[in-house]
């Protein structure tokens, strides 16, 4: 089976035909999605091992120098790793509704962007039915205290309301893209990952460097549509929303279940140098997307977005 591709974007597309250029990509991007349809649960068989799953020096808690039994080690990060596969999850799913909508309300239909999206809500689906797969092997134990009730209604509400906004939806896919792209690319880079942990990451990578390449290519256009309050929103208000992501990937409770005061260590755990850093690392490459799309412009860097990715107004880092 081969892609049907149209090259040239139509005038009442999503795109308009300044944007033949972006079709061109696009369509390959379609083009090597349809090649090889990945099926995680017959293509990446396997199992998670019963010990520890990630390098301690992987771990969110790497720098607090903590004095935890070899079996609390194993617990704590084998209770990371689900964190970080729930928020995925979560965030994939989010992704998906934001993409339906975008589908749903679309001027045409007969664009490759809606294909597209659509390849990507199928890929998502899969990434997701086997991060349940991770979850149910790992069996964690922590409770989420972002999943109870105000934190959750807060969660909902900031959600929904960014999520119909196709420039704030881009530029949060990439955040949510970027910063695991960047912790699979260290598992899958470590020999002490687990086996199985650093199979699923390469996967995963391979597919999400496409869903990065199809948001850096179509932010352009989204941005040129956006209205005052998604430009406020984008300035303003993401670089909050990505940092709560960043922090949130671990929650407060993971660490309770080996004993440890739950927010105390997630706050230390937020403030230490090697998430620090790593924050900054996982960021830097949205902040680039926006510069080159022209979102935000070098020498006029908001500070939100400085904070979060440890740079200066021009948009070069300060900390190494
Ligand atoms: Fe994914
Ligand atoms: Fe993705």
């Amino acid at each position: 089976m081969t892609a049907t591709v149209d090259l040239e974007a139509r005038p009442g597309s999503m795109a308009g035909s300044r944007y033949g250029e972006h079709t061109t990509r696009i369509a390959r991007l379609n083009a090597a999605s349809l090649r090889r349809v990945i099926e995680p649960d017959a293509d990446v068989p396997g199992h998670i091992g019963d010990g520890a799953v990630v390098p301690r020096e992987l771990m969110a808690v790497a720098d607090l120098d903590l004095d935890l039994t070899d079996e609390q080690w194993v617990k704590l990060g084998r209770e990371e790793l689900a964190a970080v596969v729930d928020s995925g999850i979560r965030f994939e799913t989010l992704l998906m509704s934001g993409f339906a909508e975008l589908i749903a309300y679309a001027e045409r239909m007969d664009d490759e962007r809606i294909v597209y999206m659509l390849h990507e809500i199928g890929e998502e689906t899969r990434h997701s039915r086997l991060f349940v797969r991770l979850i149910r092997q790992l069996g964690p134990e922590a409770v989420n205290p972002f999943a109870r009730r105000l934190p959750n209604l807060v969660f909902r509400t900031v959600s929904r309301n960014l999520i119909h906004r196709p420039a704030p939806l881009c530029i949060l896919v990439l955040a949510g893209e970027e910063i695991p792209d960047l912790l699979q690319k260290k598992m899958a880079d470590h020999p002490a990952t687990d086996g199985f942990i650093r199979d699923v990451s390469r996967y995963h990578r391979m597919e999400e460097a496409r869903h990065l390449a199809f948001a850096r290519t179509v932010l352009p256009e989204l941005w040129e549509r956006a209205g005052p309050v998604d430009r406020v929103l984008v300035r303003r208000v993401l670089p909050t929303v990505v940092r709560t992501m960043f922090d949130g990937l671990v929650h407060p409770g993971v660490y309770r279940t080996v004993g440890l005061p739950g927010w105390a260590t997630w706050r230390a755990v937020a403030a230490s140098p090697s998430r620090v850093a790593l924050r900054h690392e996982a960021t830097r490459p949205v902040l680039a997307a926006l510069l080159a799309a022209g979102v935000l412009s070098p020498g006029r860097v908001p500070v939100g977005w400085r904070r979060l990715c440890g740079v200066g107004t021009d948009g070069e880092p300060t900390t190494a």
